[in-house]
């Protein structure tokens, strides 16, 4: 099965990304921390990308597809993949929707965590000074809440076309998003 966790920054992707890994099987392509193992190798890639994404920018449609395109055999090995921060344009969801059906592995499901912003703010201010993650200060957060307004949000009339979309309330704990999760994963195996 191929999956999207969708939402915007500090939704929580990441977190549930890693329990379906774990529960699962199946693996987390996440963007991000692709990107993030090319600046801390200090790759051409990394140097390349590095003040964008401090920035709370968006790296090329390019850059990311073909870090993505990399890593979907050892995906369709395991048995499907959680996509994590990806796609974030219309552009990249069109080339993963390209990528899947070539392979015949389609794309199975869209889970949207809808978080409200304001606890978006509070989450992220927490993981700043956990964490110290250069682009979770709050002048790069503003810029990447507001290219997921305009770049990604579209993204999901795109996906309820495809009758992809579904949607999860993401502002519960941890286990509750979860068992959300679970829910429609199940629902649409069935
Ligand atoms: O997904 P995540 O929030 O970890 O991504 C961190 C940063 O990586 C983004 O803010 C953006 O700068 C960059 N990125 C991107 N395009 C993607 C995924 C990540 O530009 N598809
Ligand atoms: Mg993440």
């Amino acid at each position: 099965m191929n999956l999207i966790l969708f939402g915007p920054p500090a939704a929580g992707k990441g977190t549930q990304a890693k329990r379906l890994v774990a529960t699962r099987g199946m693996v987390h392509l996440s963007t991000g921390d692709m990107l993030r193992a090319e600046i801390a190798s200090g790759s051409a890639l990394g140097k390349r990308v590095a003040g964008i994404i401090e920035r709370g920018e968006l790296v090329s449609d390019a850059i990311v597809i073909e870090l993505i395109e990399a890593r979907l055999p050892e995906a369709e090995a395991a048995g499907g993949a959680i996509f994590d921060g990806f796609p974030r344009t219309l552009a990249q969801a069109a080339a993963l929707d390209a990528m899947l059906d070539h392979r015949r592995r389609p794309l199975d499901l869209v889970i949207r965590l809808k978080v409200d912003d304001q606890a978006l703010l509070e989450r992220v201010a927490g993981r700043f000074a956990e964490s110290g993650r250069p682009d979770d200060n709050p002048e790069s957060f503003k810029v990447r809440l507001a290219e997921y307004n305009t770049q990604t949000a579209p993204l999901l009339p795109y996906y309820r076309g495809h009758k992809k979309l579904t949607e999860v309330d993401g502002m519960g704990s941890i286990e509750e998003v979860a068992s959300s999760i679970d829910a429609a994963i199940e629902t649409r195996r069935a």
